[in-house]
């Protein structure tokens, strides 16, 4: 307690002495640079210390703790769920390091995209309790979730992570799933995403979200449907717009979700495992055609689910998959924007009042934010 109360005195100090630091875009600061700000240094161990001490004490106080859980992709190892705080920044950013040389390797970013859309779309924001508001906590890694029909075939994403996360301890699966997914887009040419971490994980099955949360590909009325389920996340128009365009990715295999061709003239020869449908042609390559593609339908090898086709058929959508269409930069902004906050939604971040962000150059939307290094930056809105 005596060593919280310091800390919250620090945090006090540092925000008298106007130590809350937002970098300007294009200035190159590393940790060296960081380590000079004293206060700035000390903070980060003390959110070191501080999320270390949770642990600690949720491994006394937690009857989690001693219980043993099947996870699908750490197949037959037991697992204590006792790491439940903060991600530890030193082992994220050489986790993102491990996830860009996985997808150099495997080709799997739309995989990995999906599931962190998936761990973080069961968000209900009429639920104020969390985890049984479902959305970023990690529950996707219990096999109870990843059997829900939504999520066939992810399963493949948790294996291809699984290594990452026992070589890094000090990261929660809810960091780990987000991270992944923002890697991905980012190395598959899209925008820079102002991410943040400290998500806690869910530490039992029991507290996975039920079933059905997810959208419908093939629903009676596809725009109605999708408002239903985007607008109970708290997300709105232009988000579900943006979001949809993450089908610039990847691939619709039938043997799992029921839709798309076995194959095409796009996916015969993979990369990565052959077959499947894809919505544009370069399907690992982030960019705007998935809206081009939708809008014109000219091409019976790309795929156009029902939920896709409505974005071209309802006024409000249109709007928005008009402008993607012919705007490649809109889309980004918008794009990273949503994602940052889909990112977000249900999570319950330790320590609550800081963050770490990090990306990989360039600038970022709204509060600039200096990427490749790691930062650590006060008050971020959750
Ligand atoms: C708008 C409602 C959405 C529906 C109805 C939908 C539906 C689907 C379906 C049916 C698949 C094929 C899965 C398979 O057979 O393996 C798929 C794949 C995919 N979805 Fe969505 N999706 C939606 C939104 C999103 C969002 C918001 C994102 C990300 C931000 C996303 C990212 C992806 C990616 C990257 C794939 C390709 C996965 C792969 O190649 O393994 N989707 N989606």
């Amino acid at each position: 307690m005596a060593f919280l109360s310091f800390g919250k005195r620090l945090r006090a100090k540092q925000r008298k002495g106007g130590v809350l630091i937002r970098y300007a875009r294009g200035i190159a600061v590393t940790i060296t640079v960081v380590n000079q700000f004293r206060h700035l240094n000390l903070l980060r161990t003390l959110i070191h210390l501080s999320s270390h001490g949770r642990s600690s004490l949720s491994t006394l106080f937690s009857d989690h703790h001693h219980r043993k859980y099947h996870q699908v992709g750490v197949v037959n190892r037991s697992f204590s769920s006792t790491k439940c705080s903060a991600s530890d920044p030193d082992q994220l950013k050489n986790a993102r390091e491990d996830i860009k040389e996985l997808l150099n390797t495997k080709f799997c970013h739309p995989i990995l995209v999906r599931l962190g859309w998936h761990d973080a779309g069961t968000y209900n924001k009429n639920i104020k309790e969390w985890p049984q508001r479902g959305g970023a906590n990690g529950s996707l890694r219990f096999e109870i979730e990843l059997k829900h029909a939504a999520n066939a075939g992810l399963v493949n994403a948790l294996k291809l992570i699984e290594h990452i996360k026992e070589k890094y301890s000090g990261i929660t699966y809810a960091d780990l799933f987000q991270l992944a997914s923002a890697t991905a887009i980012e190395e598959a040419g899209g925008p820079k995403i102002p991410m943040k971490y400290g998500r806690v994980d869910v530490s039992s099955p029991n507290e996975c979200p039920e079933e059905g949360r997810l959208p419908d590909a093939g629903p009676p009325s596809p725009a109605n449907h999708l408002r239903e389920v985007f607008y109970r996340m708290g997300l709105d128009d232009k988000d579900i717009v943006a979001l949809s365009g993450a089908h610039t990715l990847g691939r619709s295999r039938p043997e799992r979700s029921g839709w798309g061709k076995s194959e095409t003239k796009y996916t015969k020869d993979g990369p990565g495992a052959p077959g499947g449908q894809s919505w544009t042609p370069e399907w690992l390559k982030f960019d705007n055609s998935y809206f081009k593609e939708i809008k014109e339908k000219r091409d019976e090898d790309l795929l156009v689910l029902p939920t896709d086709a409505a974005l071209f058929e309802d006024s409000s959508f249109k709007v928005y998959a008009e402008k993607y269409a012919v705007d490649q930069d809109a889309f980004f902004k918008d794009y990273a924007e949503s994602h940052a906050k889909l990112s977000n939604l249900g999570a319950k971040f330790n320590p609550p009042e800081i963050s770490v962000l990090f990306g990989t150059g360039g600038g970022s939307i709204g509060e600039r934010i200096c990427w490749n290094d790691l930062v650590i930056l006060e008050n971020v809105v959750q």
